[in-house]
């Protein structure tokens, strides 16, 4: 871990340089640390995604998980361009892994604001990163900075949606975030966002009733756990509605950052196989472990791997488009017409 701390200073002493050398110009195609205040187009950005993040958050506590998995959403996808909240038959919100994502009222919200106080001027993009951030940190997580100038798609398409399912391997999701270009330390990191998340039966009702076919549940799951999980989502399904289960039994409706999902995978109590199957890499197990006993190696470990899938195929410079409607690019736009 030592060697990317490393870098992440040597990124964060970048941005102080051209701070301190007084330099106007920004770097082009780059974020930086303020883009906003240094550009001098809207120096509050930051104070004023935080209120209206913290309005929501005093009354649905689940806008973390809720903004996670949109942000994870968006930048997972053709990169962190806002694509997935672009409105259409045939957008990224149309597809089957992205049905039922929530957060696009707030973000709306957080536009309306900015665009009475600095018209034009904040992409959606940067939005979502930042109301991210505000939301996992009232949850627990640090306040880690996040780089802005990022700048919005025009395209979003429902095609290029390849998020894997909850229910993947942890070999295929390990594959999955390599393709992107992030590692296992991103993978075992981020996972731990499943500490304020939840899931829908159907996803683990093969761990509980026929695993692999056998009839019976996942021997990599503690007994107590099946039952009480049982309970929660029957195995016939017709009649019941597909309920939601805690990924992190211990936190639960609290929706407190913590590394106890860590604690609950070495217990065998993780919920998702993917969660589970962690131990079952040496590299993976070892992380694992290590987050489990250490906080603050997670929170800190947390605040890089969130900030290098923020970075993921940003727009920047001459590149996309400030959206006045993070639901349309402008040139869509009903309102603008
Ligand atoms: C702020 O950034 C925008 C977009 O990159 C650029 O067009 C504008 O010139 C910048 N303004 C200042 C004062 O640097
Ligand atoms: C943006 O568009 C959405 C969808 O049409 C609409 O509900 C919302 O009020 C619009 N927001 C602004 C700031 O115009
Ligand atoms: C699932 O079953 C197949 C065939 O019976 C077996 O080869 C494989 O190891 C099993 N996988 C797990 C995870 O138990
Ligand atoms: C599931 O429940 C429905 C209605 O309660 C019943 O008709 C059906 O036979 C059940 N299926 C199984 C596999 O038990
Ligand atoms: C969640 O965190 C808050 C603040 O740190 C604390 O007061 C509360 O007891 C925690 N809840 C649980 C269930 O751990």
């Amino acid at each position: 871990m030592t060697h990317r701390s490393a870098f992440f200073i040597a990124v964060l002493l970048c941005a102080c340089i051209s701070v301190v050398s007084g330099a106007i110009t920004l770097p082009p195609g780059a974020t930086v640390l303020h883009f906003y205040k240094l550009n001098n187009t809207c120096k509050y950005v930051e104070e004023f995604v935080k209120h209206q993040v913290k309005l929501v958050w005093e009354k649905d506590k689940s806008i973390t998980a809720a903004l996670l998995r949109l942000l994870y959403s968006d930048c997972f996808v053709t990169g962190c361009d806002a694509s997935i909240l672009l409105d259409g038959k045939d957008s990224e919100k149309m597809a089957p892994q992205n049905l039922g994502l929530r957060g696009f009222v707030l973000i709306d919200k957080i536009k309306t604001v900015l665009e009475s106080r600095c018209p034009g001027v904040v992409s959606c993009a940067d939005i979502l990163n930042l109301a991210t951030r505000d939301a996992v940190a009232m949850a627990g997580a640090p306040a880690y900075p996040v780089f802005t100038g990022r700048r919005d798609g025009f395209k979003s398409s429902a095609k290029s949606v390849d998020l894997p399912s909850p229910d993947i391997t942890v070999q295929k999701a390990l594959a999955y975030f390599k393709s992107k270009g992030l590692d296992e330390l991103d993978l075992v990191t981020l996972l731990g966002a499943h500490t304020v998340g939840s899931t829908h039966c159907h996803y683990i009702r093969n761990r509980l009733y026929n695993f692999n076919g056998t009839g019976n549940a996942d021997p990599n799951m503690k007994k107590s756990l099946v039952n009480q999980l049982r309970k929660q989502c029957p195995s016939n399904l017709t009649g019941h509605s597909d309920s939601t289960v805690f990924l992190n039994q211990e936190s639960g409706k609290s929706y407190n950052f913590t590394n106890s999902y860590f604690s609950q995978v070495l217990e065998k109590e993780a919920i998702l196989e993917v969660d589970q199957q962690l131990l079952l890499g040496g590299e993976t197990k070892d992380i694992a472990l290590e987050f489990a006993q250490g906080f603050e190696d997670f929170r800190r470990s947390f605040a890089l791997s969130m900030s290098r899938m923020g970075n993921l195929g940003v727009l920047t410079g001459k590149n996309g488009e400030i959206r006045r409607n993070c639901s349309y690019t402008n040139k869509d736009n009903p309102y603008l017409k």
